[in-house]
This record gives structure tokens, sequence and C-alpha cells, in this order.
């Protein structure tokens, strides 16, 4: 790793209708965060994709506080990183995860996205955002966090959600193997078992 950045240089901000459009584009650009529903478009023909994500955005937040945040970092004007999270039933492409094996837990939440600016990795910076969001989910009495990262990948710039090693360094464990990803768990709040729904 290269040397981490002080955390009085990083700063996470609520996405919200002023800053939606400052989502940073990802390295690789066929993707796009301000369009991406978690791998799923939900284009309706009336509304563009960064429209309706921007709506998605915004009536998530109204309901559960804040589902995203923007990254910035000492010296740079514009954000340099993104992370997305939410209750695992806001996630249609995350809900297909426990079909097989039947253990989505009931209230879970997950975080879908992980996102730096490739002239920023290895200091850090996905692990602080992270850390942040699990405390806030934490106070805010959230039970269980699931993270979905792919077994394997060819370049680091196609990790939605970062790697299975990232996870472990926080305490998440496997708890169901796919052919692509895997689902991985972090209890929060003490607990160890959860009521889980099929
Ligand atoms: C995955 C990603 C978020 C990691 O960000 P980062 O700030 O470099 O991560 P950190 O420095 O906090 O590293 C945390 C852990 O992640 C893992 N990790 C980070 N970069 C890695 C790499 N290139 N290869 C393997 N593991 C890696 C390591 O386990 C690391 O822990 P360590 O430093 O103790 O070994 C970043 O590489 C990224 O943004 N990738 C592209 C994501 C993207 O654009 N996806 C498309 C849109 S969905």
């Amino acid at each position: 790793m290269l040397k981490l950045i002080p955390v009085n240089k990083i700063k996470l901000v609520d996405i919200d209708e002023v800053n939606f459009d400052l989502i940073p584009r990802p390295a690789n650009k066929k993707f796009s965060c301000q369009e991406c529903f978690y791998w799923i478009g939900k284009k309706d023909g009336r509304l563009d994709q960064n429209a309706q994500k921007k709506k998605w955005f915004l009536r998530k937040n109204e309901n559960y506080g804040s589902v995203g945040k923007l990254l910035y970092v000492g010296g740079e004007k514009l954000p340099i990183g993104f992370i997305q999270y939410g209750p695992i039933k806001e996630f249609d492409t995350a809900k297909l995860y426990y079909l097989k094996n039947g253990n989505l837990p009931k209230d879970g939440w997950c975080i879908t996205c992980l996102m730096v600016d490739s002239k920023f990795r290895q200091q850090g910076l996905a692990s602080e955002m992270v850390k942040k969001v699990l405390s806030e989910l934490q106070k805010k009495g959230v039970k269980s966090v699931d993270a979905f990262p792919a077994v394997k990948t060819n370049s680091i710039d196609d990790t939605s959600a970062g790697t299975i090693q990232l996870w472990q360094k926080f305490g998440f464990r496997v708890i169901a193997e796919g052919s692509r990803e895997v689902i991985m768990r972090k209890e929060l709040n003490g607990r160890s078992k959860q009521k889980t729904s099929s």
C-alpha cells in the first residue's frame, strides 16, 4: 500500500439534489454510477437514466436518511470517490443473489458500490468510506450489512464492490458463494444471529 491519506484530509458528504451530478465517472468508461441502478436499467422511455437515478436517490434519501456518499480529499475540488448502500430490498440485483440460498436477512442492508479514482487508490480511501458507512449504519440500528464482491475479476476497474480481502478486513464473512459473486456479511450491534426471510 502507498502511504495512507491522513483522515483529516478526507471528507465524506451525503449525496443530495445539488451534488448528485458530481458522482465521479469510474475509470472504466463503460460504467456510469450516475445512471446505474446496480446493474439493472430502469429506463421507461419517459426519463433518461441519469434523471431516474437522481430521482431514486432523492426518494431513498427521504426514506432512509442517506444511501450514498461522495469522497473528497484535501486539495481536490471535485469528489474522487463514491459509495452506495441501502436496505437490500431496494436493490433488485442484490435480491437475486439470495434466490438460491434463501438467506436474505430481514431488514438487512448492503453496500453495493465502492469506487475510488485510479490516481488515489491503495491509500486506504475505500476503507475509510466503508468504515464511515458501517459506523453510521450501526448508529442507525441496522443489524447486518452485506457486500457482494466478485469471486474473480480481470481488472480492479471492473469490481463494483471491492475485493473479498477488503471486506474481510472489516470482519465480513463469506456466507454464500455464487459462480460470480459471493455474499459477505457483517453483523452489527454485537448480534450474531438474525431472522431470515426467503
Ligand atoms: C476497489 C477500490 C474501490 C479499492 O479502493 P482503494 O482506495 O484503493 O482501497 P484501499 O486502499 O482502502 O484498500 C483496501 C483493501 O482493498 C484491497 N485492494 C485494494 N486495491 C486492490 C487491488 N488493486 N488488488 C487487490 N486488492 C486490492 C486490499 O485488500 C486492500 O487492503 P490492503 O491495502 O491492506 O491490502 C478501487 O480499486 C476502485 O475504485 N476500483 C474500481 C471500481 C469501479 O470503478 N467499478 C466500476 C463501477 S461500479
